[in-house]
């Protein structure tokens, strides 16, 4: 897939790559060595991971052993809380993330996220599905017509459209929790994103907002890499394909979702699934 993350100052013409051969096998996201500290204090170590494309992965671990933190590598929102440290690589979309070079607008363009709390903007459902590309030159200057397409395509891929299409100019925040997600998936969309993120995104959700999103993720897969952290291992045993096992800012283990449940390689792995600490 040709897409650049560096900064373009011209516009280029867009290339389409038609690919037709399963892509099980390949690679979203790579890291290498990656550290993190928040000031003096040493949040990841030594990270060597390799995210499959096309498949949902889960990040599992007790809390506080840096599940958000990794996940906040891969569109380097970390950044934002000031006095962070990387070092290693993470190479998406064949480059490595971590180059001065690298335009993070294009990067959270080509890696979503989605937050534990849904957090729609206050304007309308309309704005919301918009708000990405708008600010997004793309999509600047299109025809109302195709405006109302791009909305109603985002809502019908996240289960949202029957339910709000006769009230799109509604507030957004008026919407239930479980809506208000779906939302904030919907306004992913438009931006033709690679890999979505998710940070414990049904924590907010009662049980039937749970399964609603869970089922939208897993058709989220093929189309998208979707990463998901989750403290619930009953949500990573439905929901993933893969599942990466975290303690004290290191990957402990990661396999087959499967494989890692029934037989955990390692004692630690062992120990956390059966609800022996964290
Ligand atoms: N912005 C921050 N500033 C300082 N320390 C942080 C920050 N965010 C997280 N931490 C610390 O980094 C460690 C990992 O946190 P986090 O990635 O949120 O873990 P998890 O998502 O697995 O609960 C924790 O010890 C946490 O206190
Ligand atoms: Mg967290």
């Amino acid at each position: 897939m040709a897409v650049d993350l560096m900064e373009s100052k011209t516009q280029k013409p867009e290339v389409e790559t038609l690919v037709t051969e399963p892509q099980t096998q390949e690679v979203s996201i790579t890291t290498r060595d990656l550290s993190l500290w928040y000031g003096d204090f040493q949040a990841l170590e030594n990270v060597t991971l390799n995210i499959r494309k096309g498949i949902i992965t889960s990040l599992i671990g007790p809390s506080g052993c840096g599940k958000t933190t990794l996940l906040r590598c891969f569109n380097r929102i970390n950044e934002r809380y000031g006095n962070v440290t990387t070092t290693g690589e993470i190479r998406i979309l064949d480059k490595n993330i971590l180059d001065p070079d690298v335009s993070t607008r294009q990067l959270r363009k080509s890696v979503g996220m989605v937050f534990q709390r849904p957090n729609p903007l206050p304007i309308s459902i309309y704005d919301n599905v918009l708000f990405g590309s708008n600010i997004h030159a793309a999509h600047k200057g299109i025809s109302r017509s195709v405006r109302d397409q791009i909305v109603e395509e985002a809502l019908v891929e996240v289960d949202l459209w029957d339910s709000v299409k006769d009230r799109l100019k509604q507030r957004a925040t008026w919407l239930t929790l479980e809506q208000q997600q779906k939302l904030c998936i919907a306004r992913l969309l438009p931006l033709k994103p690679e890999i979505i993120l998710m940070d414990e995104p049904c924590s907010a959700l009662d049980a039937e907002g749970t399964e609603k999103i869970e089922n939208l993720i897993e058709r989220l897969r093929e189309e998208f890499t979707v990463v998901i952290v989750t403290h619930n291992m009953a949500q990573a045993r439905r929901a993933s394909d893969e599942c990466v096992f975290m303690l004290l800012g290191e990957i402990i283990e990661h396999r087959p979702t499967a494989d890692l449940f029934m037989t955990p390689e390692n004692e630690k792995t062992e120990m956390y699934i059966q609800g022996r600490y964290g």
